[in-house]
């Protein structure tokens, strides 16, 4: 295997991410639906940025223009300066549900865009890789059924990794995990994101993960959304969820949040 198509120790693969005033709306039955208003944001390679907003307010929405499934009305999206024009396995969207498929096995699953684009005679020792990090190697022949809710998810991560993303956009992924679960794998991530060096953008609700995974905490408005401020979060870590300082900018993003959310 090349040393390039390694998953860990491989020169670290992440982009540079640009958000150009990007505003879009929806048609909904006839009705113009603004979803994003003038949106502008900077992620460095291999930064780790968490989005906060609203429920209906547009995150989603922002993750598909990123990963190119669709384009924005106004504004322009570059990944390393580049427009981004299309999806490509270099940036890779993960969602709260796993979506495996229920007849193959984990190994099967994993392999899945490898065996789609043609590389996957050459490159099985990427699904075992991927599988080693999220550590399901032992479940590799297991079937999405056998999974525990958390190893889905790690699966559905390994799934992601084995194509080496540079930027991974991550939709509320632990959103249906059990807490426990969730507060073993926000662990997890952290870890997964300091050996693989991929850019990361995260959507979530909880403002406590946002504050234990990200560098960056950036808050949205209500639909249509708007960035209302943003949060830098200088703490090494691994963090701790009391830490004081944490505990204490993590009322006062609820209170930017409004009353609605914890
Ligand atoms: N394809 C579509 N056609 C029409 N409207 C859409 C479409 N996709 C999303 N919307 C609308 O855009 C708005 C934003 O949706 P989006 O899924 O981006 O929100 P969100 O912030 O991710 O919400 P949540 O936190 O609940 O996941 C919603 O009002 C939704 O109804
Ligand atoms: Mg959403």
């Amino acid at each position: 295997m090349s040393a390039a198509l390694k998953l860990v120790d491989a020169p670290r693969r992440s982009v540079a991410l640009e958000v150009r005033g990007v505003s879009h709306a929806f048609d909904l039955g006839g009705k113009h639906l603004p979803v994003l208003d003038n949106i502008d944001l900077s992620v460095a390679p291999g930064e780790f940025v968490a989005l906060l907003g609203p429920s209906g307010c547009g995150k989603s929405t922002l993750l598909r223009l990123v990963a190119g499934l669709e384009q924005p009305d106004v504004g322009a999206l570059l990944e390393d300066g580049a427009p981004i024009t299309a999806p490509d396995p270099s940036r890779i969207l993960v969602f709260q549900d796993p979506t495996l498929f229920p007849w193959r096995t984990v190994w099967k699953n994993v392999a899945v865009g490898l065996e789609a684009r043609g590389l996957l005679p050459a490159h099985k020792q990427r699904v075992a890789d991927a599988l080693s990090l999220v550590r399901l190697e032992a479940f590799a022949q297991a079937y999405p059924h056998q999974l525990s809710g958390g190893m889905a998810q790690r699966a559905a991560l390994a799934r992601a990794l084995v194509n080496d993303p540079h930027l991974l956009l991550l939709d509320e992924p632990l959103g249906k995990l059990d807490s426990l679960t969730r507060l073993a794998m926000q662990n997890e991530l952290v870890s997964l994101w300091q050996k693989v060096g991929f850019t990361a953008l995260l959507v979530t609700h909880d403002v406590e993960e946002a504050l234990l995974l990200a560098d960056r905490v950036i808050v949205l408005s209500d639909r249509p959304a708007r960035i209302v401020t943003e949060f830098l979060i200088d703490k090494p870590r691994p963090r701790r969820r009391d830490d004081a300082d944490l505990v204490h900018l993590r009322q006062t993003i609820l209170a930017t949040l409004g009353p609605v959310h914890d």
